[in-house]
C-alpha cells in the first residue's frame, strides 16, 4: 500500500534542500563521477559485503542525488530505482546513467516514499536523512518499502568533530552573506569544483543534524532494523577520518573567507583561525567527532 501523501509543516525545506543540491551535482565532472561510483565498489568490498549478492536483488537508492551509488548497484546486476526529491538532480542522474540498463529515476521523498510494503531486497540511502526534518520517519519509510529480511545501508554524518562545529559556526555568516557571495568567494580561493560543492552543501544546506550513535542505533531498533553493523572508520577511502584532511578542510574555509571582502567575510575567516589553531593542537576525538556513521542493517523478519 503506498502511503497518502505527507504536508510536512516543513516541505518548504525539503524543496529547498532538494534546489541546493539539484544545482550542485552538475559540478562533478565525469571523472569525478566515475571515481565515486568505483568508490561505492571499493567501500563495500573493504567492509566483508559480497557484492555478488546485488545479482538479481530489487534496490532503491533513496536520496539518489548524481545516481552514482545506483549506477553502481546496477553494474552489479540489481534491479535499481533512484529516487530524490530533486527535479535537478534527477535530470542530471538520467542524464549521466541513460546507457545503464535495470536503473530508472522516480520522484519522491524518503519521508513518504512513492513504493509499495515490501517491494525491495536493498536500500541504499546514503548522506539524506540528516538533510531532513525527520530521521525517524525516513527509517519507517526505509523499513515498510522493505522486504522482512531486506537490508538497508545508511550514511549518516556523526556527532561533533572541529570541522563541523566550524561549519556550524560558519553558517549564519554564509546566510547573512548569500549563496552568490559565498559561491563567488569559493571562486575566488581558487578551489577544485568537487570543493565547491562539499562547501556550499555544508554551508547552505536548510537542515544538518549531527547523529550520535547511540540515537541511531534505538532510532534503527525502533524502525524494525536488527544486526546493525557498523563498517569500520578507517575503510572509508576519503578525508573525514584524516586529522591532516579535516585540517586542511577547516584551512579551505578559512581561504573562503579570507577571499570574500567586508566585516562578516573578516569575521568569518578569524572564527575559522581559531578554529584551525584549536585542531592544530587537539586530539582525534577533539578533531574528528564521531564520524560519519555508515552501517548496515537488516529489517526484522517479523515486522511488517
Ligand atoms: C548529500 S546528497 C547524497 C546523494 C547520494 N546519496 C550520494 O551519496 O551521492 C543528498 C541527496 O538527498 C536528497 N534529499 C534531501 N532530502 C530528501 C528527501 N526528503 N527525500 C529524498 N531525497 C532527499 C537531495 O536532493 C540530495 O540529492
Amino acid at each position: 500500500m503506498l502511503p497518502a501523501p505527507i504536508e510536512f509543516p516543513a516541505m518548504n525545506v525539503e524543496l529547498k534542500t532538494g534546489e541546493l543540491f539539484g544545482s550542485l551535482w552538475h559540478r562533478l565532472t565525469d571523472e569525478q563521477y566515475r571515481e565515486s561510483v568505483q568508490l561505492f565498489r571499493r567501500r563495500f568490498e573493504a567492509n566483508g559485503f559480497d557484492l555478488g549478492w546485488f545479482a538479481g536483488k530489487s534496490c532503491l537508492d533513496a536520496g539518489t542525488g548524481s545516481g552514482r551509488y545506483a549506477v553502481a548497484m546496477a553494474m552489479h546486476g540489481a534491479t535499481v530505482v533512484g529516487c530524490d526529491i530533486s527535479d535537478a538532480g534527477l535530470e542530471t542522474a538520467r542524464a549521466r546513467a541513460a546507457a545503464v540498463p535495470g536503473l530508472t529515476f522516480r520522484k519522491g521523498s524518503v519521508l513518504a516514499l512513492p513504493f509499495a510494503d515490501r517491494s525491495f531486497d536493498f536500500v541504499c540511502c546514503a548522506g539524506v536523512l540528516h538533510h531532513t526534518p525527520s530521521i525517524e520517519t525516513g527509517l519507517a519509510e526505509i523499513a515498510r518499502v522493505l522486504k522482512p529480511g531486506g537490508r538497508v545501508f545508511l550514511l549518516l554524518y556523526g556527532f561533533g568533530g572541529l570541522r563541523w562545529r566550524l561549519i556550524q559556526a560558519l553558517r549564519p555568516l554564509a546566510d547573512e552573506l548569500g549563496y552568490d557571495a559565498i559561491d563567488a568567494a569559493i571562486a575566488r580561493a581558487g578551489l577544485p569544483a568537487n570543493n565547491r560543492k562539499h562547501f556550499l552543501d555544508d554551508l547552505f544546506v536548510p537542515i544538518l543534524t549531527l547523529v550520535r550513535k547511540t540515537e541511531l542505533d534505538a532510532w534503527m531498533v525502533a524502525a524494525g532494523f536488527s544486526d546493525a553493523t557498523y563498517w569500520s572508520k578507517e575503510k572509508t577511502f576519503d578525508h573525514e577520518s584524516s586529522i591532516p584532511a579535516q585540517i586542511e578542510d577547516m584551512e579551505k574555509l578559512r581561504r573562503i573567507f579570507d577571499s570574500g571582502d567586508g566585516p562578516l567575510f573578516a569575521l568569518g575567516a578569524n572564527v575559522a583561525s581559531v578554529f584551525l589553531d584549536a585542531a592544530q593542537r587537539a586530539d582525534r576525538t577533539l578533531v574528528i567527532g564521531e564520524g560519519n556513521h555508515r552501517v548496515i542493517a537488516t529489517k526484522s523478519i517479523r515486522t511488517m
